[in-house]
């Protein structure tokens, strides 16, 4: 028989901080995997054994599959903004009280957007590793050439606030134009074509640089891939900070290596940690292993709000960032 005066049991998933998860004692029995590797599927299902909640990093599946095996599961808490790891009908159905953590990762996000945007365009990568590894004989006209970013034309592919954030910095810092594609209008952005809203075709060839910002789902699945990556000018750089499945890494790949595009900036990959091996050998491409929200103080606030949701729920209340579903 259960204890009726027991803490609900949650499992932390990864280590994070333990300072900031101390508070949750108090309410939870806390079982920890305390690790910086992801739990397999079939681990994941055994430690949630008996769990009311999960306190997750985003790599969790969690299915109908999980959720049948795992009968107690009631809450899942992440500390991500992105949420594609939940399958949010199975979800509903169970009744999950579920939260995520927008806002407080936006700034180091769109931040590392352009870090990446300017060292792809500029070859950062690639010149480095020429350098380290020996091969500069000395200053060449034309050596490491790369494409212009101040006042040229971005394309943000998904005005959320990252896209959004981005989008304000490249125009009042690096006096870009900017295009955009978004399934919805955005407040002060708007949806005409004076406002900068153009179709994927169009913000495909009318910028030079496209940063995809758009969430995973069934609907962005590859929503660039071979036929998208041709329409763009061979000039351009594509930067992915969103999730891997966006692009398809295959395709990106080949028009790399065919020089279709410039240059490719990625922080997040189809499966990963595993990176596709056609990528790895492209000069051509700045890789990073999602890395976008890493600084500390952002990393600090994302599990912090995960812990404000799951304090918030054992006193009965919603929890201040909860997903819509
Ligand atoms: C998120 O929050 O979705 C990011 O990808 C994690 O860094």
């Amino acid at each position: 028989m259960t204890d009726p005066l027991a803490k609900p049991r949650l499992l932390v998933a990864r280590r994070l901080f333990d300072d900031l998860l101390e508070p949750l004692h108090t309410h939870y029995t806390l079982i920890q995997h305390d690790a910086d590797e992801a739990l397999s599927p079939a681990a994941l299902r055994e430690q949630l054994q008996g769990c009311w909640g999960l306190l997750g990093s985003g790599s969790e599946q969690v299915d109908a599959e999980l959720l049948a095996a795992c009968p107690d599961l009631r809450a899942v808490a992440l500390i991500t903004v992105g949420y594609n790891n939940l399958a949010l009908e199975a979800c509903r159905a169970r009744g999950l009280r579920l939260s995520h953590a927008p806002g407080v990762l936006t700034e180091a996000t769109a931040e590392f957007g352009l870090a990446l945007l300017l060292a792809t365009a500029r070859r950062v990568g690639e010149s480095e590793r020429y350098l380290r590894s020996g091969r500069w004989q000395g200053w060449a006209i034309d050596q490491f050439a790369g494409a212009p970013v101040m006042g040229r034309t971005l394309g943000v592919l998904g005005l959320g606030r990252i896209g959004q954030r981005i989008a304000q910095a490249a125009r009042d810092g690096l006096g870009m134009k900017v295009l955009h594609h978004n399934r919805r209008p955005v407040e002060g952005w708007g949806s005409g074509a004076d406002s900068g809203w153009r179709s994927l075709p169009d913000l495909l060839a009318q910028s030079d640089h496209l940063m995809v910002c758009v969430p995973y789902g069934a609907g962005t699945h590859h929503l660039i891939g071979a036929p998208e990556l041709a329409q763009m000018p061979a000039h351009a750089c594509l930067i992915n900070l969103a999730r891997g499945g966006v692009v398809d890494d295959r395709a990106l790949a080949a028009a790399l290596q065919r020089g279709q595009i410039a240059a490719a900036g990625l922080d997040v990959f189809e499966g990963e940690p595993a990176v596709c091996p056609e990528l790895l050998a492209c000069e051509n491409a700045v890789l990073t292993p999602h890395i976008a929200s890493a600084t500390l103080p952002t990393r600090r606030a994302m599990v912090q709000l995960a812990v404000d949701n799951l304090l918030a729920w054992a006193r009965g209340e919603p929890g201040p960032t909860p997903i819509p579903i």
